[in-house]
């Protein structure tokens, strides 16, 4: 186990939210999470959970109008980023954080070829000469499992398919060596062997490098492999986060205990996978009571009445259930 001073990123009762005609959609509503130095956090939750939000909100791309930060700090080292200008933020974003977006083509500039955006990024960041900068974007290119890397830097990023663009684009975000690696899916599109490729070298990066990574994932799989610690989110909140290890041997919120068993085992034939029944609310939709109530087979009255606070577990492990709360009070009466 890592000593740890003080955490790399500290995100503090963070809200962030979008403001249409249907009125305010609060999708990142207050939460409170830490990564640090060297580690690999795993962010898991359906579709609409908030999981994007929360990484666009910390590198400062929210698009606004209509989205927000409304609440909360974002702390990066001592540096609160909800404060900090763009200039300042583009300099992060350049040198220290890096992302990995769900959608690669938006990030890399159409006018410009592969190599030259490399070459100015790994420039930015290494102060190395044309040359150099370009042999090195030829190794990263091929280490992420692209083939004809030479010719591929010459090549506009409308040439190359949506699998080889993502495959850049993790490929950029490696090169600079960043403090922090924001991936959010950043293998989903691609197929299982790159996919493993591209993990392992997530991972080899952060062993040779101590980049901390934030692995924003459907897949528990992904997590089991490569995570320390996982934070899962419901409906804009952390519902429950922990060591992996915890996580997976003791899961004790309803939603994680239903995410676990959604997960295919391959030592079973199984007929049909469960899932979760019902769907993520609206943000915003559910006023009252735990927002997982309407889904979850252990809701008793008190869970369509009141909002559930994160309950220690054990440790650092903590789930946001009356459930654990009830089971804390009766062992210490
Ligand atoms: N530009 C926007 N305008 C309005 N609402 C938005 C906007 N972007 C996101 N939202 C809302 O914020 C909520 C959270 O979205 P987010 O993209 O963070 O989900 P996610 O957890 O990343 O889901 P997925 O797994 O599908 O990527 C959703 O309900 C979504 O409708
Ligand atoms: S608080 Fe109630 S509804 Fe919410 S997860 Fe726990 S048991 Fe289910
Ligand atoms: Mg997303």
């Amino acid at each position: 186990m890592l000593n740890h001073p003080s955490p790399l990123l500290r995100v503090q009762s963070l809200k962030t939210s979008f403001f249409t005609d249907r009125g305010e959609i609060p999708a990142v509503d207050d939460i409170t999470f830490h990564i640090h130095e060297g580690e690999i956090v795993g962010i898991v939750g359906e579709s609409g959970c908030g999981k994007s939000v929360t990484s666009l909100s910390i590198m400062g791309l929210i698009p606004s109008p209509p989205g927000k930060i409304t609440g909360g700090e974002i702390f990066y080292g001592d540096e609160d980023l909800t404060k900090a200008s763009e200039k300042r933020m583009r300099d992060l974003r350049g040198n220290e954080i890096a992302m990995i977006f769900q959608e690669p083509m938006t990030s890399l500039n159409p006018v410009f070829t592969i190599g030259n955006q490399m070459l100015e990024t790994i420039r930015l960041h290494k102060g190395w000469n044309k040359k150099d900068s370009l042999e090195h974007a030829i190794t990263v290119l091929k280490l992420v499992g692209l083939p004809r890397a030479e010719e591929l830097v010459k090549e506009y990023p409308h040439q190359l398919s949506g699998g080889m663009r993502q495959r850049v684009m993790i490929a950029m975000a490696m090169a600079c060596e960043p403090k922090l690696l924001i991936a959010d899916e950043p293998t989903t599109a691609l197929d299982v062997t790159i996919q493993a490729q591209i993990l392992k070298l997530m991972k080899d990066l952060n062993e040779r490098t101590k980049t901390a990574i934030m692995l924003i994932t459907h897949d528990l799989g992904v997590v089991a492999e490569v995570c320390d610690r996982v934070i899962v989110m419901y409906s804009g909140k952390v519902v429950e986060q922990g060591a992996v290890e915890d996580i997976f041997t003791n899961p004790s919120h309803p939603y994680t205990k239903g995410l676990l068993q959604s997960v295919p085992d391959i030592r079973q034939q199984q007929e049909k996978l469960y899932s979760i029944p019902g769907n993520v609310p609206k943000p915003g939709s559910i006023k009252e009571g735990c927002r997982f109530a309407p889904r979850c087979y252990a809701a008793f009255d008190r869970c369509s009445v009141e909002h559930p606070n994160l309950s220690e577990v054990q440790g650092d492990h903590r789930a946001r259930c009356f459930l654990v709360e009830e089971e804390k009070e009766e062992a210490y009466g």
